[in-house]
Parts: C-alpha cells; structure tokens; sequence
C-alpha cells in the first residue's frame, strides 16, 4: 500500500518536500494568522480527512518533524511506529495546509509537493497566482512565463508531445480525471507550460471543474482546449480557465451540456486573442455568449456552431455582424436559423473565405439568393453547402455572381438542384477549381458538360452518388473539351457507363487522378480508350469495386503510366491474377501505394513483386487475399526497409504465428492482421 505512495512521489518526499515546507514555514514572519480558518469559504476542496482542528502556531516545529515525510525508505517498523504517532503534517486541517503550501518559495517546491498526496496535489491547483505567497514578495516571472530547468516532474506520467513548440496532452475518456488534469498542471510547468490540451471523453467521464481549475492555475500559456463530452464541467470551471488563460487561442466544446452563455462570456471577456470557436451539441448555450463573443474577440477568425437548440438568428447574426473585420471561416449546422442569418453573412462576410452550411432546414431560396446578391462575400473561396433544402438553381447563381473568387464547391443532398442552376452557376464562377456534386439526383450529363465546357481553371470534378446521371448521347457542339481537369472522381453513379467513360479520355486529356470506385459495371473496354488518349500520365488510380477489371487492362495501364503511376487500388477486382503482377513488377518505377484486397493473386504474384528491384512500395494491401498462404512470408520480409504499412487482414492461410515472425522481421512497417 505504501509503494504505490511512494513511486507517487516518496523519493521527492524524502529528498525535497521537508526542507521546503520547514523552509516556508520558517521564513513566515506573520503571528497566529497562519492557520486562519475560512468560515463559509468554499473554495476548499472536501478532498482528504476533514480534520476539524484549530492548530496554534507554536506547534509548527513539531509538526515538520524532521522524519515527517521520509516514510518512504524506511522500513516496516518504523512506518507502523510512525502511524501510532498522530502528529504528521497531514493532520493539519486544509486551510492550515494551505497556507503552508502558498507560501512555498517557488514552482520547483511546489511541483514537488504536490507529489505528495491527492490531498497536498489538490490544495496545491485550487491556490490561485495571485495567492502565491512568492509572487507577492517578488515581481513573480514564473506566472507570466513558465518555469525554465525543472527536473521532470515525477507526477507527469501523461502521454505528451511537442508541437509547434507546445506542450500537448491528450486525454481519453478513460484517462481524463481530476487527479491527472492536476498532474499535468503540475507536470507541465517544468517543460514550458501547457499549450494544448484536449480531452476526449464519454458520458461517464468524471472530469470536473476543480480538474479544470487546476489546469487554469496550472497553465496560464494554454492556448487550444478542447472538451469533446465531458458532461460535468460548469460554467465556474470555464470561468476559472477564461481567468487563468488568458492566452486562449482556440475553443472547442462539444457535448458539455452544463456550460452555458455565463462561461462563454467569461471566455469572451478574458481572452482577446481567440481566434477559433467551436460550440457543438451544447444545448445550454444561447444567443448571449455567441454574441459576447463577437462583441469582445476581435481576432475570432472562425467559429463553427452545430447543434446547439437554443442558438437562433439573434445569437449568429450579431456574431457574424461585430466579427465581420475579422471572420475568414463559418460553419453552420443543425440550426434553427432563417434567412436573416444569410442574409448578414452576405452583407457582412467580407473576410469570409470559407463557409460551411449544413442541415439548415430553415433558410430558404431567399436567403441564398439575398446572401449572393448582397455582394459582400468577394473574398468567398471555398462553399459547402449539405441537406439544405432551400438551395435552389437561382440561390447558386446568386453565390456565383457574388464571389467572383470562388474556387471550390461542394454540394450534397440537394434535391432541387438541376442543370439549369449548375449551367448559370458555371457560366459566372470562372475562378472555379473544385466541384464535389454527391447526392444531388437532378443533376444530368447535360449539366455537368457545361461545368467542363465553361470553367477554364476546373482541375477536380467529383461526382458521387449522383443517380440522374445516366449515358445520353451528346450532339458533337455539346461535347465540351476540359483541358484543365487533373482529378476525376465518379464514385457509385450506376448510371455511368462504357459509353460516358469512352468519351472521357477525349473531353479530360490531361487527367492525372482517376477514381472509378464503385463503379461496377465499368469494362476494360470502357477504360482503354481513357489510357489511351491520356497526355500527362496517371499518377493516381482507384478502381475499388471494379469487378470487371481484368489483367489485360492493368498490363496496359502498367506499360503506359508505370512511370508516373504512384497510387493504385484494385481492391474487390476479382479478376486480376499474378499476370497483373508481372506487369506492374514490370512496368512501375514510382508505384508508393498498392492495395490487392480481394484479388486472385497468389504466393507467385507477391514474390513476383518482392523481386521488383526499382519498386519501392511503401503500402500494400492483401487484405482477403484468400490464395495468399504462409509461403508469401519470407517474400514480405524482403519487401525493403521503404514499406510502413502491410495490410493482411482476413488472409485466412497467414497464422498469427507467421505474422509475429514477420513483424520481427520488419519491425518499423505497420501491420495490420
Ligand atoms: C451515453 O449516452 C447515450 C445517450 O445519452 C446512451 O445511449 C449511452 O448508452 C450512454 N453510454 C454510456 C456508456 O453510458
Ligand atoms: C495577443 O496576441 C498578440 C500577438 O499574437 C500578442 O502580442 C498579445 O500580447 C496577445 N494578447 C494577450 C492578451 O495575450
Ligand atoms: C426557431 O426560431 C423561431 C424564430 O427565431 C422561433 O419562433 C422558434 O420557436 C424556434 N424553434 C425552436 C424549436 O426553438
Ligand atoms: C479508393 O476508393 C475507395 C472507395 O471509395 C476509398 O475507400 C479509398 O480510400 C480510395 N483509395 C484511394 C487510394 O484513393
Ligand atoms: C461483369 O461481366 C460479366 C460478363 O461480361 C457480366 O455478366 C456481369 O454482369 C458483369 N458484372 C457487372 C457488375 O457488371
């Protein structure tokens, strides 16, 4: 029982904390006042014993005995003698311990004490700066800036990482307590202080305010938290961080159903510097925090609000309107807001670089028409816009026409989108780079030509589960011709066939990336021509799902691209063998990323590939690779010092002994089985 106190924090025990206390208690000039106690004070954690004792001054001396702490590396004798005596340091009430503790000379004491005890740790996060005894004496720099030459807390056992130049943690819903935010207040003082922290729990995480106060007194260079689920933090908790941190660059809250307006004013108040807030499924918040936020934060430069019930138009419209000198990225979803709030963004949004608008079921056809025809958004780069019912072929329009900046477009589940709307919009976003168009069913070939037809700049057309795009034959004055085009992606568009595909190589002759997946009625005969008529080489290639694929289409893709083809996915293309193997052992210089899941290769393809002297893969997949047995090991083991990531997943003739041998082997690769 006594070990696991003193790995805590024994050694420092012995070595460091008796000195120090004595130290401070000796240095103390004051009289009786030591020990005051605090009727009604509230701010003393009920952690440990209650010991309900007034202890006078003169008793000091013997308190500290000079064995008081040195329990650790004695034997069991002495430490059953020691429990008889009664008179440790510990039985002294928390006010007096805290007094005690205040008044220790430095962080380096500090640090030390609160390795002591869970008590000693606790006293030690709920003592504010200003209450240090240290800091009132000396202009105190540690507060300011953190403790340079700690010799590494013992406490901090926490995972960490430099980043940036900053200390982060992350926690797990099952490493996130108290006990451990306070160590890491502690832990990290001695290594510059905590720049991040980000806590990832769950509905039972016990984390609560007096954690996170301990990280307010602990951290005051804390520039990014993030609380994703942590169910019993309260406003007093994210009051005491807006206090203690003043620094905050960046917010997260995401499921913290108790913080309210009050914390995010706090917030708002105390932390010029945000630049970054994020409130999602928060269902206490209202429109009063949001806009405190936008009143007090002139550097906020994005915000993202999701799912919070009680945010309206009044909340995100006077954000938008008072951060308007500022704001570059908004992102909207789930909310119960109108068109007024587009609107404003239109007229405000002059900053505004991206914007996101998700499941706002609200807004309608005026409120995207109004928020384009505004003007404001010329700065407007980057629209995503998902499940809003209210866009509309004339709201889309409107956007074009009023940012004439627009490089990218993103739309999903739009059912009232239709050629027409994307015709118009293409005509008038000639700055137009990056089209993503999934789920939207009205949307035809006829429309899509006139995209490529009119966008100049168009490198990256994506078009995923778009089911109204089908084969139709096109009058040769309607066939567009796409010189831009490098990224081509239609995924799971059944509609798609041989005699779209045939003409694709023709329109996009510099295509660099081609995603077919999911395209299962796709033939070799349909991509021969796409090989065919390419001028810049492929670079990127998924045919994932391609059942109909087969060897003769690979040899020639290998043969023609080899030397610039670096990503290929044959994932599910039943009917590729060892020959497509040959071939890309063959042809493939520059080949990074392989990935063979579910193909009829054998023990004779892999070693056909481990051979390949000028491969240099870095992944490779096998993954239910079910002619792939035990012989492929020594092979594997060869692959070279370039491979990191082997996937053997589901290769049900590979034992899990084979595989343990195979990660000694290639000790630095990933391998997933
Ligand atoms: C967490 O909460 C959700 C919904 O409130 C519930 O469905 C789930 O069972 C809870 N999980 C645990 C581990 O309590
Ligand atoms: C805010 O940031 C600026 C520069 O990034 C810095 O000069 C200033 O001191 C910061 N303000 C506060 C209150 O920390
Ligand atoms: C949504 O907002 C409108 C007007 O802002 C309000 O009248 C209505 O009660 C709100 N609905 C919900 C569910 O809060
Ligand atoms: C290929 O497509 C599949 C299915 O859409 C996807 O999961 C995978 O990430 C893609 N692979 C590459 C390398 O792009
Ligand atoms: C693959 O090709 C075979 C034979 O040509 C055909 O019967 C089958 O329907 C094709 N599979 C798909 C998914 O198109």
């Amino acid at each position: 029982m006594f070990r696991s106190t003193i790995v805590s924090g024994g050694r420092i025990g012995l070595l460091g904390v008796a000195p120090v206390v004595m130290a401070a208690l000796v240095n103390y000039g004051g009289g009786d006042d030591l020990c005051p106690l605090f009727p009604g004070s509230s701010r003393f954690l009920s952690l440990g014993r209650n010991v309900d004792v007034y202890c006078p001054p003169r008793k000091r001396a013997r308190v500290i005995a000079p064995h008081g702490f040195s329990f650790s590396f004695r034997g069991r004798e002495e430490v059953a003698a020691e429990k008889q005596q009664p008179r440790s340091i510990d039985t002294l009430p928390d006010e007096c311990l805290f007094e005690i503790l205040r008044r220790l000379p430095g962080e380096k004491e500090r640090s030390s004490c609160a390795c002591v005890s869970k008590r000693w740790l606790m006293l030690l996060i709920s003592i504010r700066s200003s209450e240090l005894a240290a800091r009132m004496k000396t202009t105190d720099e540690s507060v300011k800036k953190p403790m340079p030459d700690l010799s590494k807390g013992v406490c901090a056992e926490d995972k960490e990482c430099e980043n940036n130049g900053y200390l982060t943690r992350r926690l797990d819903a099952k490493e996130a307590t108290d006990i451990r935010l306070a160590s890491i207040a502690f832990g990290s003082c001695s290594r510059g202080g905590l720049g991040r922290l980000f806590i990832r729990g769950s509905n039972s995480t016990r984390v609560t305010d007096v954690g996170l106060s301990a990280i307010a007194h602990g951290c005051p260079s804390l520039r990014v938290l993030s609380l994703w689920k942590v169910p019993l933090i309260t406003d007093a908790g994210l009051s005491e961080i807006a206090d203690g941190c003043p620094l905050l660059e960046k917010i997260d809250l995401c499921q913290c159903p108790q913080i309210s307006d009050k914390g995010l004013i706090a917030v708002a108040q105390k932390c010029p510097n945000l630049t970054s807030l994020t409130i999602e499924s928060c269902s206490s918040i209202r429109n009063e925090g949001l806009q405190a936020i936008g009143r007090c934060c002139p550097n906020l430069k994005s915000v993202t609000v999701k799912d919070c019930l009680h945010v309206g138009d009044q909340g995100i419209a006077s954000l938008v309107s008072s951060a308007s000198s500022s704001l570059q990225r908004i992102k909207l979803q789930t909310l119960n807001i109108s068109d007024i709030v587009l609107a404003v963004i239109g007229h405000y949004g002059k900053n505004v670089i991206d914007l996101a608008l998700i499941d706002l079921q609200k807004v309608n056809e005026k409120g995207f028409w109004v928020m384009g025809k505004t003007l404001g958004l010329q700065r407007l780069r980057s629209v995503s816009i998902t499940s809003c019912s209210g866009l509309t072929d004339l709201g889309l329009q409107a956007i074009a026409k009023g940012s004439p900046s627009l490089k990218q477009l993103f739309i999903c589940k739009s059912d009232y989108l239709s050629d027409a709307g994307l015709r118009a919009f293409a005509e008038t976003a000639r700055a137009l780079e990056n089209m993503h168009l999934e789920d939207c069913n009205q949307v035809t070939l006829v429309g899509v030509s006139s995209l490529l037809k009119c966008n100049p700049e168009l490198k990256s057309l994506a078009l995923v589960r778009c089911l109204g795009i089908k084969d139709i034959t096109l009058c040769p004055t309607q066939i567009p011709s796409c010189v831009s085009l490098r990224s081509l992606t239609i995924h799971d568009c059944p509609g798609v066939t041989d005699a779209s595909l045939q003409a694709v190589g023709k329109i996009c002759p510099q295509l660099q990336n081609v995603d077919l997946s999911g395209q299962i009625g796709v033939t070799d005969a349909s991509l021969i021509p796409l090989i065919g008529n390419s001028k810049a080489g492929f670079v990127e290639v998924n045919l994932s799902s391609c059942v109909n694929v087969t060897d003769a289409l690979v040899t020639m893709l290998a043969k023609s691209h080899g030397g610039t083809l670096k990503v290929f996915n044959l994932d599910g293309c039943k009917q590729i063998t060892d020959r497509s193997l040959l071939a890309i052992a063959d042809g493939c210089s520059e080949l990074d990323n392989l990935d063979l899941s579910s193909c009829s290769i054998s023990d004779y393809g892999v070693a056909v590939l481990a051979s390949a002297r000028q491969l240099n893969l870095r992944i490779l997949s096998l993954a239910s690779c079910s002619k792939v047995t035990q012989k492929s090991l020594p092979f594997l083991g060869n692959m070279g010092s370039s491979m990191v990531g082997l996937n053997l997943q589901h290769c049900s003739l590979i034992s899990t002994y084979g595989i343990g041998l195979l990660e000694e082997k290639l000790w630095w690769c990933d391998i997933l089985s």
